[in-house]
């Protein structure tokens, strides 16, 4: 059996993408895979309760307890390497990921966006937000995309998408609620195990995933 593949998940919020991760290595969707740590910008949040609660180890590193915005990056990156993870998944990380740790990691932090990139997406685009400019420009189809994060905003390797249809009558709660459960806590879980199978790597900017047909997630 392969070494796991240890992962620190980065949270900022309610942490249902956290959750799905959880029950997915519980129930076996994700193999070969060990949450060792969530990191939350905010203390008190629901994800650090559902951390808890599944017994990993979760600690709060706040921009707010640090006067200068560069000693908040150097502290989030001691936090995350000091796990000594594999991979770093952002779900729901509101934090903008600093250049030095987007370089230590290359390739190895993943990040879930709730539209389809590059539709959607870049500064300003995250959480309900992004479902309100959905809903504003009247686009019929939304989804969600799971990508390795570069120096960019929602610009890194794309690894899976999956698309989800507005509906009539929609407001950005019920349809970010959608997303999420037809896609978000689908495609995520399904990228991490990818990833932990040794499935996926980077090529000429393109992630490439071994013998996957695309719609199976
Ligand atoms: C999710 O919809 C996630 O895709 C989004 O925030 C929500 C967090 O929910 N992330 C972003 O917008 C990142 N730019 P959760 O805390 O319940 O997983």
């Amino acid at each position: 059996m392969n070494k796991k593949l240890r992962i620190v998940v980065l949270v900022s919020g309610g942490g249902t993408n956290l959750q799905a991760v959880i029950d997915a290595i519980q129930d076996g969707t994700i193999t070969n895979t060990e949450i060792v740590g969530v990191i939350s910008n905010n203390p008190g949040v629901k994800a650090m309760e559902r951390a808890e609660k599944a017994g990993i180890d979760a600690k709060c590193v706040s921009p707010k307890n640090f006067a200068v915005r560069a000693d908040f990056e150097e502290a989030l990156l001691a936090a995350v390497q000091a796990y000594e993870p594999d991979l770093v998944v952002l779900a729901g990380c509101m934090v903008v990921i600093p250049e030095k740790m987007v370089k230590a990691f290359e390739n190895r932090i993943i990040n879930i966006h709730p539209a389809l990139i590059p539709a959607f997406c870049g500064t300003g685009y995250y959480g309900l937000r992004v479902h309100q400019k959905v809903l504003e420009r009247g686009a019929r189809v939304t989804g969600a995309t799971v990508h390795f994060v570069d120096a960019g905003t929602d610009t890194g390797p794309i690894i899976l998408q999956k698309a989800v249809y507005v509906q009539e009558g929609d407001t950005p709660e019920i349809l970010q609620r959608r997303v999420m459960e037809e896609a978000e806590w689908k495609i995520m879980p399904k990228a991490i195990d990818l990833i932990a199978n040794g499935r996926v790597k980077v090529e000429n900017g393109k992630a490439c995933i071994a013998d996957y047909t695309f719609g199976e997630e």
